[in-house]
């Protein structure tokens, strides 16, 4: 069994994600990053090697629940431990498209890569926590899933319906999950982390990556037996629902 505490990253490839993963690495984690093309992947691992951190890459696509059993039986094999899940990965299809106007398969499509990979990911890893009684499972939503922000407050009124759904949904799998994992040191926690500077984001997005990954990996590496679980959290600080 590994020695050191490991933790996936899906979507670890660029982005938040990637962010993520080097600073899990940098804190002494050993990190697998979780990407539909490997090749990608190890474009991210070669960046990060000139700063002295190793990590490594494994297959992963959220739309195909074979390579998450997969990976995860590989993890089991290979290093014998999970201690940390990052549940990254996630698409925008639609938007600026209104809810009156999107069409149900990109509905579809996105809950399929942004609910139903992390449902399968936590369905996964979770047998693997529970036998070593600790778990640390961070599901990065958004702001824009939240029901405050879809009530009008953040001006965005009915458009990006899809992504805004799926992100409402991971919320609500957060607090049912940590109702059942909770018992057995797994601590499971959703994150906005304000709108980054990434593909996604934008260039224009005021927070830097490195800003975007804090909360997420501050989750991840909270050692208390009593740290977070069951929360919604924005710059380690807990947000409305
Ligand atoms: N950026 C923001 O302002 C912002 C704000 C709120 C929430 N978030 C959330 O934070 C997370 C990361 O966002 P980001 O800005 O870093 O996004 P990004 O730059 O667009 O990167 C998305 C990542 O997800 C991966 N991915 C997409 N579909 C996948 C699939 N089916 N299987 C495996 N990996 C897949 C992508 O892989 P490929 O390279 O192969 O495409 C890429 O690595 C997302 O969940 C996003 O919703 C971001």
């Amino acid at each position: 069994m590994s020695s050191k505490r490991v933790a996936l990253v899906t979507g670890g490839n660029r982005g938040i994600g990637k962010e993520i993963a080097r600073q899990l690495a940098h804190k002494g984690l050993h990190v697998i990053i979780g990407c539909r093309s490997e090749e990608k992947g190890w474009q991210a691992v070669s960046e990060l090697r000139s700063e002295g951190v190793e990590l490594e890459v494994q297959a992963v696509d959220l739309q195909d629940p074979g390579s998450i059993d997969a990976v995860v039986y590989r993890i089991r094999q290979e290093h014998g431990r999970l201690d940390v899940l990052i549940n990254n990965a996630g698409i925008i299809l639609d938007r600026g498209v209104s809810v009156l106007d999107v069409e149900e398969g990109v509905m579809k499509e996105t809950l399929e890569t942004n609910f139903f990979g992390p449902l399968r990911m936590i369905q996964a890893v979770v047998p693997l926590m529970k036998e070593q009684g600790y778990g640390r499972i961070v599901n990065m939503s958004s702001g824009l899933g939240s029901f405050q922000g879809m009530q009008g407050l953040l001006g965005l009124k009915g458009s990006s319906s899809a992504y805004r759904i799926s992100k409402t949904m991971l919320n609500a799998l957060t607090v049912l999950v940590d109702q059942e994992a909770a018992a057995y040191g797994i601590q499971t926690n959703a994150v906005c982390p304000g709108r980054v500077q990434t593909d996604m984001g934008g260039t224009d997005a005021p927070h830097s990556v490195a800003e975007g990954a804090d909360t997420a990996v501050w989750l991840a590496t909270a050692e208390e037996e009593d740290g977070p679980t069951g929360g919604y959290f924005r710059e380690r600080r807990a947000i409305s629902w």
